[in-house]
C-alpha cells in the first residue's frame, strides 16, 4: 500500500491557511466556527455529545440541501445575457422590450424533458427553451421548446402524457411500449413525434438548436390593435444533430455533456446567439384560417406567415452558483408583460396555472423573492408573508380598498391583450378546420422537408425505438401511424422492425445502432 499522507483529522495538525481559510469559518449564526472536522466527544475516543450545536446544524442542514427536482425538465442548465431589439415591431406590440433599440437582461435555461437531475444530456427527448426577460414593466417569461410543435392539444392529457415518458410503476424503468401506447392512442402526437424522432431529435449541443414559443400568443400594440404571434429563436450557430449512436456513446463517457459544453463556451468568450423572429398573423384572419392557428399540434406556414426579424438574444455570463441561479430559477408562461397576452391555446391556458403552482411547491411560496426571480422593478402587491417571506411593505396597509393611499388595481371592462368569445360549456376538441387533421403536416416534413438521407436516418432511429419492447397491439398501432403519416416511410419502418423481429433476436437497438453509426453528424443551416 502506498505511504499516503495523513488525514488532517486532528485540530493539532497544521496546515497551511489559504486566503480563504485566513477568514475564519463560522457557525450559520455568525459566531467563529468551533471545529469544521472534529465533533465534540467525550474524550477522544468517547461518544458525540448532544449540544455540539455546531456539528447538528452542519448535519441537519444537510439533510434539508436539496429541493424536489422539476417534475418535467429537470435536468438542465443555463445563463444570464442579453435580449437586443434590432428591428421596429412596434406596429404589433407595445412591450418594452420589443421597442426598437430596447436591451434587456436575461436568463435562459435549456433542458431534456423525461430525464431525472442526472440522466445523460444526449438522451433523445425535446429540449427545453426557457427565458426570462428582466424587463422595466415586470418579468416576461417565455417557456418553449426546440420544436415548433407539441404532442397534446389540450392540458387535460398533460399528466397522462409524462407518466408515459417516465417510468413504470411497478419495475420503476422507462418503457418504450408504454410511450408508444401513448402516442399511438394519441394521433395529434404525430407530428411532434416526427421531429422527435428525425435529425433534431438529438440537438449536438444547446448552443446548436432553435428554440420556439411554440404556442400562439397575443401582441398588442399602443392603438390597442391585436395579433396572434409565433416565435423562432434560430440558433447563430446553426443547427446541428447528434446521431444515436454518437449520442449514446457521449451519454456513456459524460452526462453532462451540453451543460459543460454551455458553460464552457461562456467561459472562454464564444457566446452563443439567436435571432428572434416572429410571424404574425392579424387577429380577425384566426377565426377562419383554414388550421385551427391555436392547436399546439400545428405549425403556420411560412408561405402564408413569413418571419419577421426582432432581434438577437445574446447569452454571456455564466452561473456563479448553479443552484441558487439555475435550480432555483423558476420560468412561467404567466408572466406576461403589457402589449403582450394569452390565446385560446387549450395548452397555454393550462400552463398559465401549472407552473406559478409548481414553483410554491417546489421553491416555495415567496420564490420570486430570491433574487435570479425577482422582478426588477418596483412591486406594489397585496401578496404577503409566508415561508421564509424577506421583502415586505412595513406598515403599509394589508388589505383594498383603504384610506391611506395604497389603492385598488381596478381596471373594469375590455381587458387589454384579451379575446371575444361565447358559447355553452363543452368538454370538447377544438372545433375542426378544413386542414385539422393530424398526419399532414407530419407528412409534409417527412416528404417535403426532408431529403432521402434524412427520411433513411428516420426510419431507422423509429425502427430501433420500436424494437426497443414495443409488441402487440401498441407496436400494430405503430405501423398504422407512420403510414398515416407517410404510407411509403410507414411501409419501410414495418418492413425493418419485422425483418429484425423473424431473425428472433432482441438486438433491434443494436442494429439500428449499427446502421446509425454509418450515418454522418447532420448539420442544418437554419
Ligand atoms: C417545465 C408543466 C407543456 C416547456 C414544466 C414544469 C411543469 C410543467 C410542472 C416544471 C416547472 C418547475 O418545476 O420549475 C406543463 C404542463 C403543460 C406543459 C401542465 C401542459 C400544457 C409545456 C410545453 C412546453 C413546455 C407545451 C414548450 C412549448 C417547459 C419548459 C420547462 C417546463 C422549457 C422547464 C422550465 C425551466 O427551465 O425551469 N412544465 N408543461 N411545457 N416546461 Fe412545461
Amino acid at each position: 500500500m502506498p505511504d499516503l499522507p495523513r488525514p488532517a483529522d486532528d485540530e493539532t495538525v497544521a496546515t497551511a491557511p489559504s486566503a480563504e481559510a485566513a477568514l475564519g469559518s463560522t457557525t450559520d449564526t455568525g459566531a467563529p466556527a468551533p471545529s469544521d472536522r472534529n465533533s465534540l466527544t467525550v474524550g477522544a475516543d468517547g461518544p458525540i455529545v448532544l449540544h455540539d450545536v455546531h456539528f447538528l446544524n452542519q448535519m441537519a442542514h444537510f439533510n434539508r440541501e436539496r429541493i424536489p427536482e422539476r417534475n418535467v425538465h429537470a435536468k438542465g442548465s443555463g445563463a444570464f445575457g442579453t435580449f437586443e431589439t434590432t428591428e421596429d415591431v412596434s406596429a404589433y406590440t407595445k412591450a418594452g422590450l420589443f421597442q426598437p433599440g430596447a436591451t434587456t437582461d436575461m436568463l435562459a435555461r435549456f433542458s431534456t424533458v423525461a430525464g431525472e437531475q442526472g440522466s445523460p444530456d444526449t438522451w433523445r427527448d425535446p429540449r427545453g427553451f426557457a427565458l426570462k426577460f428582466y424587463t422595466d414593466e415586470g418579468n416576461y417569461d417565455l417557456v418553449g421548446n426546440n420544436t415548433p410543435v407539441f404532442f397534446i392539444r389540450d392540458t387535460m392529457k398533460f399528466p397522462h402524457f409524462i407518466r408515459s415518458q417516465k417510468r413504470r410503476g411497478g419495475n420503476g424503468l422507462r418503457d418504450n411500449n408504454m410511450q408508444w401506447d401513448f402516442w399511438s392512442l394519441n394521433p395529434e402526437s404525430a407530428h411532434q413525434v416526427t421531429y422527435l424522432m428525425g435529425d433534431r431529435g438529438i440537438p449536438a449541443s444547446y448552443r446548436h438548436m432553435n428554440g420556439y414559443g411554440s404556442h400562439t400568443y397575443m401582441w398588442v400594440n399602443a392603438a390597442g390593435e391585436r395579433f396572434w404571434v409565433k416565435y423562432h429563436f434560430h440558433t447563430a450557430q446553426g443547427v446541428k444533430g447528434l446521431t444515436d449512436a454518437d449520442a449514446t456513446k457521449i451519454a456513456g463517457e459524460d452526462a453532462d455533456f451540453h451543460r459543460r459544453d454551455l458553460f464552457e463556451a461562456i467561459e472562454r468568450g464564444d457566446f452563443p446567439s439567436w435571432r428572434l423572429s416572429v410571424q404574425v398573423m392579424p387577429y380577425e384572419e384566426a377565426a377562419d384560417y383554414r388550421i385551427n392557428p391555436f392547436d399546439l399540434t400545428k405549425v403556420w406556414p411560412h408561405a402564408d406567415y413569413p418571419l419577421i426579424p426582432v432581434g438577437t438574444m445574446t447569452l454571456n455570463r455564466n452561473p456563479e452558483n448553479f443552484f441558487a441561479q439555475i435550480e432555483q430559477a423558476a420560468f412561467e408562461p404567466s408572466a406576461l408583460v403589457p402589449g403582450i397576452g394569452f390565446s385560446p391555446d387549450k395548452m397555454l391556458l393550462g400552463r398559465a396555472f401549472a407552473y406559478a403552482d409548481t414553483h410554491r411547491h417546489r421553491i416555495g411560496a415567496n420564490y420570486l423573492q430570491l433574487p435570479v426571480n425577482r422582478p426588477r422593478v418596483e412591486l406594489n402587491s397585496y401578496t404577503q408573508d409566508g415561508p421564509m417571506a424577506y421583502e415586505h411593505r412595513g406598515d403599509d396597509p394589508v388589505y383594498a380598498p383603504n384610506s391611506f393611499g395604497r389603492g385598488y388595481a381596478d381596471n373594469v371592462g375590455v381587458v387589454d391583450p384579451g379575446w371575444e368569445s361565447d358559447g355553452p360549456m363543452v368538454r370538447a376538441a377544438y372545433t375542426p378546420r378544413s386542414d385539422d387533421d393530424d398526419f399532414s403536416q407530419a407528412g409534409a416534413l417527412v416528404r417535403d422537408v426532408w431529403d432521402d438521407a434524412q427520411r433513411q436516418t428516420f426510419v431507422r432511429t423509429v425502427a430501433g425505438h420500436l424494437l426497443g419492447g414495443v409488441k402487440g397491439d401498441v407496436l400494430q398501432r405503430a405501423f398504422a401511424y407512420w403510414k398515416a403519416v407517410d404510407e411509403k416511410t410507414g411501409a419501410e419502418i414495418e418492413r425493418l422492425v419485422r425483418a429484425d423481429a423473424d431473425l428472433g433476436g432482441p438486438g433491434g437497438q443494436d442494429d439500428a445502432a449499427k446502421a446509425d453509426a454509418a450515418a454522418p453528424v447532420v448539420e442544418h443551416d437554419t
